[in-house]
C-alpha cells in the first residue's frame, strides 16, 4: 500500500525539517508531498533542500497563498496521477502528531475515508483557549446540523483517504477554498456513498508560527456552508413550503383584516376562520407541489385526516400564542385588542411558530410513506 501525506505549508521553515522524518519514520511505503505557496520565509527553498537529500519527499511549489483547499487538491491530483493508494491530509505545524498515523492506516481497512477526530470519545485540544474551542466546537454542530453530516469533527484536517474516494467525488466542482473545504469534503464524500470513520486524537496548538486562521477566512467559509446548504436536496422542499405558506398567510391575515377590523367580528373567532381557510389552500397546494410523489403509497383520505390533526394542533397553538399575545401587545401598546397593529403582530409570532410546527408535521408524518 502506497502512502501519500500532503503537508500543505504556508510559513512553517521551522515546523517542515522537523516534521518531516517523525513522518516518514512511521511506515516505510509513505512518501511527504509538502505544497508550499511560495512562503516568505523560505520555506519553499528549505523543503527542496529536504526533497534533494531524500527521494520520498516530493515538493509542490505554487505562485502566491492560493488558500488551504485549493493547496490540496493539487496534492490530491499528483496523488491519484502517482497512484498512491492511501492518501493522508496533515497540517506542517505538530497539531497532528504523526504517532496517529498507524492508527488512521488501520481504521482504513474498514472506512473509505478515516478522521483524526478531536470530538469523540478519547478525543480532545491541548492548548486552545476556551473561545476557540467553543467557536470550533459550535462552527462544527451547526455545519453538521445544516448538512446532516454523521461525522463528529468534519473540519478536521487530519485524515486518510482511499484514492477512489478523491477519484469519486470530483474535485473540479469543488466550490469552498478555505477551511470549509474541510466541511465539502466531507458532505461529498458521505453523499457518494462512501463510508467514514473516526479515530480520537488529541490536537495541539501550535508552537512554532502562526495560525492562518482569520475572521476573514471564517466569514468566507460560512458562506460556503450556506451555498453548500442552499445546493442540498430538501431545502427546495422548504422553500416550496415557505413560497405556499407565504401565500396561505396572505390569505390569513387578508381574512382576518376584514372579518375582525372591518366587520369587529371578535378577533378569535375571526382567526379561526382565517386559519381555517389558509389552512386548507396550504394542504391542497402542499400535496400537489412540495410533496409531490412523497408518499404516493398512502391513502389520499388518510393523508387528509393525518393533515387535519396536524394542522388542528397547530391552529389549537395559533389560538393559544393568540390569546398570550393579543392581551400582552395591547396592554403594552395601549390599543384596543382590534387594534391593526395588535392583531397582526400577534399574529406574525404565531405564523412562524405554527409554520414551522405544520413543515415537520407535514414532512415527518402526514407525506411520508
Ligand atoms: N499551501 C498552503 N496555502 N498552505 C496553507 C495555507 C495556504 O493558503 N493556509 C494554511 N496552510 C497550511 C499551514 O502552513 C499548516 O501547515 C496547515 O495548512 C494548517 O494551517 P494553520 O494555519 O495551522 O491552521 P489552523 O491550525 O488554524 O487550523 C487547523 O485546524 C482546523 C480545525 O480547527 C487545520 O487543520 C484546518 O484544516 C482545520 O480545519
Ligand atoms: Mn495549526
Amino acid at each position: 500500500m502506497k502512502k501519500l501525506i500532503i503537508v500543505p505549508t504556508y510559513n512553517e521553515k521551522d515546523n517542515i525539517d522537523k516534521i518531516a522524518p517523525k513522518v516518514l519514520e512511521q511506515d516505510d511505503l509513505i512518501d511527504i508531498l509538502i505544497v508550499d505557496d511560495n512562503s516568505p520565509d523560505g520555506t519553499g527553498e528549505l523543503a527542496d533542500e529536504m526533497a534533494r537529500d531524500n527521494s520520498r519527499i516530493k515538493v509542490l511549489h505554487r505562485k502566491g497563498k492560493l488558500g488551504l483547499g485549493s493547496a490540496y487538491v493539487a496534492g490530491f491530483n499528483y496523488g491519484i496521477e502517482h497512484k498512491y493508494d492511501l492518501i493522508f491530509e496533515m497540517d506542517a505545524d505538530f497539531s497532528h502528531d504523526p504517532k496517529y498515523i498507524p492508527e488512521l492506516i488501520k481504521a482504513s481497512e474498514e472506512y473509505n475515508l478515516v478522521l483524526g477526530s478531536r470530538w469523540v470519545k478519547g478525543g480532545g485540544v491541548e492548548g486552545w483557549p476556551w473561545y476557540r474551542y467553543t467557536a470550533s466546537w459550535g462552527a462544527n454542530l451547526a455545519a453538521r446540523l445544516l448538512l446532516s453530516l454523521k461525522p463528529k469533527d468534519i473540519t478536521s484536517g487530519f485524515r486518510c483517504y482511499h484514492r477512489e474516494v478523491l477519484e469519486g467525488i470530483n474535485l473540479h466542482g469543488i466550490i469552498s477554498s478555505g477551511y470549509a473545504f474541510q466541511e465539502e469534503l466531507i458532505y461529498r464524500t458521505q453523499k457518494a456513498g462512501f463510508s467514514i470513520g473516526e479515530i480520537p486524537i488529541t490536537f495541539v496548538d501550535r508552537k512554532e508560527g502562526q495560525s492562518k486562521m482569520t475572521k476573514k477566512e471564517i466569514i468566507t467559509s460560512s458562506k460556503a456552508i450556506i451555498k453548500l446548504f442552499m445546493h442540498r436536496r430538501g431545502v427546495g422542499q422548504i422553500v416550496k413550503f415557505g413560497i405556499i405558506g407565504a401565500t396561505g398567510t396572505a390569505i390569513d391575515f387578508g381574512i382576518l383584516n376584514i372579518l375582525a377590523v372591518v366587520f369587529k367580528v371578535n378577533v378569535y373567532l375571526s382567526a379561526s376562520i382565517s386559519f381555517i381557510v389558509a389552512a386548507t389552500n396550504n394542504f391542497y397546494w402542499n400535496k400537489r407541489w412540495t410533496f409531490r410523489g412523497a408518499a404516493n403509497n398512502k391513502k389520499m383520505h388518510l393523508q387528509f385526516v393525518q393533515y387535519l390533526i396536524v394542522a388542528g394542533i397547530g391552529f389549537s397553538l395559533n389560538l393559544v400564542i393568540l390569546r398570550i399575545c393579543v392581551p400582552a401587545f395591547s396592554s403594552a401598546f395601549k390599543l384596543e385588542n382590534s387594534a391593526p397593529l395588535v392583531v397582526n403582530l400577534s399574529k406574525v409570532v404565531s405564523t412562524l411558530l405554527v409554520m414551522t410546527w405544520n413543515f415537520l408535521g407535514s414532512k415527518k408524518w402526514v407525506f411520508k410513506g
